[in-house]
Order: structure tokens, then sequence, then C-alpha cells
């Protein structure tokens, strides 16, 4: 029997690879469509596409059990003019490109998962919001309108999608935490190690976030409820303060001592680190709406138990 395929667009990064490993293991067959292969991860056949125009990659889409689109340029960067343009562009563009290509097929896949953030939600440190949320707003004292612009242009380009044969869903995901360079999780480590795992502005901001296992699990189920559809909220229904979280990093590499960063010194130190301020200061408290009110159950559902089960791996 032919082994169910799963096409991973953009998926050569840090969620890719951690897909690419979950369904190899389920026996599927991953494609992993990129820019520039040798990338992607073992389990994985790479297949070149550019994310704008059409190409020979479009017959990898026929009889696809499930397409997951994760392409976007990392937002961990100086939102400078033209940084603004490419984190825009290398989502809306193959968010586009794949829509076109899966409208052409014969045998369109069934269900396409399409990359978004949960950052779309307004700054909030009152009610969680879930997915019936409509509260959009930016927030200027946490800088976070050029983020929901990205968000509203990713969003927009994949619900205008003509692929009427095919379950859309967005994936609105929180802080993925796992081994990879880009993940939070190494470099929060680093911090609380050097002694500066304190608090990080207030710390009062709440952090939602998700183990990158239970990622890959929602992923998996999303794909097999043919129930769900529209943006999903991926993240456990725990989020936490910072100063809670950076407590927690603290205990985790017996570090005794946090020393906090005052919003000045994050705005200097994020100057230096070449980022933006508001990955760290909006307040994200989102929880799973959709996810829990269908059954899943997480596997690290408390914050503790994720990073010491990272910690093992690392
Ligand atoms: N990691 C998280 O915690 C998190 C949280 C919320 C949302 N997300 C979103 O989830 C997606 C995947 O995250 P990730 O952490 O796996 O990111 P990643 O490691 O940076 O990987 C993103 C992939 O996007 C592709 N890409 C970059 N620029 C592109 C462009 N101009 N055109 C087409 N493809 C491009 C790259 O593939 P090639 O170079 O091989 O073409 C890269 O492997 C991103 O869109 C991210 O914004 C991630």
């Amino acid at each position: 029997m032919n082994k169910p395929k799963l096409i991973l667009a953009g998926g050569s990064g840090f969620l890719g690879k951690e897909l690419t490993r979950h369904f190899d293991a389920l026996g599927w067959e991953v494609v992993v469509f990129t820019r520039r292969p040798s990338q992607a991860g073992a389990g994985a056949r790479e297949v070149v596409w550019d994310g704008e125009t059409i190409g020979d990659w479009t017959r990898e889409l026929e009889g696809a059990a499930a397409v997951v689109n994760l392409s976007g340029r990392s937002v961990d960067c100086r939102y400078t003019p033209a940084n603004r343009r490419i984190i825009i562009d290398s989502r809306v563009k193959p968010t586009r490109i794949l829509g076109e290509a899966i409208a052409r097929c014969e045998r369109p896949s069934p269900v396409w998962l399409n990359a978004s953030s949960a950052t779309i939600y307004r700054h909030t440190f009152g009610t969680p919001w879930d997915e019936s949320g409509t509260d959009f707003t930016p927030t200027p004292a946490v800088h976070d309108e050029f983020s929901l612009e990205v968000i509203h242009a990713w969003e927009n380009a994949f619900n205008n999608a003509m692929t009427p044969q095919t379950r859309k869903i967005a994936l609105r995901t929180t802080l993925v935490l796992g081994h990879a360079r880009n993940s939070v999780f190494p470099v929060l480590c680093r911090l609380a190690r050097f002694g500066l795992g304190g608090r990080m502005g207030s710390g009062n901001q709440f952090v939602s976030w998700l183990h990158q296992a239970d990622f890959c699990r929602a992923v998996e189920w999303l794909i097999a409820h043919d129930d769900i559809r529209g943006p999903v909220n991926l993240a456990t229904p725990n989020p936490l303060p910072n100063r809670d979280m950076m407590r927690l990093f603290r205990e985790l590499v017996g570090a005794p001592i946090g020393l906090p960063a005052t919003e000045w010194m994050l705005e200097i130190g994020a100057f230096f680190l070449r980022t933006e301020t508001e990955l760290i200061l909006k307040s994200r408290r989102v929880v799973p709406g959709k996810l829990l009110a269908s059954g899943f159950e997480f596997q690290f559902s408390a914050m503790r138990d994720a990073l010491h089960d990272l910690t093992k791996g690392a």
C-alpha cells in the first residue's frame, strides 16, 4: 500500500525538521519544498521551489494526504524597512502560490495547514484568548503594530485561496520550546546560567507556549480530525507570567540568582542582538480552545515538565 504523503513547504527549519521526524516515524512519506536543498532533516525527500512561481514542484501536490506550509523568514531580527518587506513577502508569496497550485490539482489534498501566529490576539493580562477572540487591536506600548500587519496579510492570503475541496487550518502557534538553535529554550538556558535569568520588563506579561512534541502531535491531530477548520491556537492551556517562566529556567540550570532586565536594558540589548523587544514584552495569553474541545491531550501541559524533558534530549 502507498504511504500517505505529507508536503512540508518551508519544512527545512526548526518546526519542519520536527514534523519530518514525527511523520517519518509514523510511516508517512515526507516531501520538503525548499529553496536550498540539503538542509531538510533525515527522512524527508527534498523538492526545489522558489516559493513564488508555479514549477515542477506542483506535481508533488497531486494526491498528497496533507500539506503544511511553514515558510517564512525568521522575525527575530531588527524591523528595518528591508527586513519588513522580506518578513511579509516570505509568508504571503508562498501561501499564495501554494493556494494556486492546490487549486490546479486534479486530486487536491483534503487538508492544508498554514503557519500563522498567536501574536494576532491583543496584548492582555486579562481573560485568555481562545479562537473566538476577534480583538486584534495593536498595542503601541509593546510595538506590535508590524507583527499584526504581517499576520493579517498572511492569514488573508490563506483565506483568499480558492481551494474548495481542501479543508484549511491557520496554525496560530505560540512559542514552541525545542532544541533547535532558533528556539528560545537554549537561549534562555544560557541566559539563566550566566546569572541573567531574571524577569524581563515587569515580568507580568504572559508567555504562551508548547513543547515541540505537542506541536507535532497537534498537527497530526488536526490532519486526522476533519471536522476542525479555520484558525486553531497551538498553545498549552497554561500560559504563565514571564517572571514565573524565568524562575523555572533558573531552577532548571541551578542558578541561585537572575538579574532582572528593565525595559530600557532590553531595548539596548535588542539593538545589539539585532532583534525587537516586542518578542519579549507583549503579553500573550492564548489558550487552545479548539484542540481541547476536540479532546486533544497535551503530553506536556506544565512548563516545568516540558523544560526537564528538553534537558534530557539536549
Ligand atoms: N518556532 C516557533 O516558535 C513559531 C511560533 C509561531 C509561529 N511560527 C511560524 O512557523 C513557521 C516555521 O517556523 P520555524 O521556527 O520552523 O522557522 P525556520 O526554522 O526559520 O524555518 C522557516 C523556513 O521558511 C523558509 N523560508 C525562509 N524564507 C523564505 C522565503 N523568502 N521564501 C520561501 N521560504 C522561505 C526556509 O526554507 P528554505 O530556506 O529551505 O527555503 C525555512 O526553513 C514560520 O513561518 C514561523 O513564523 C513559529
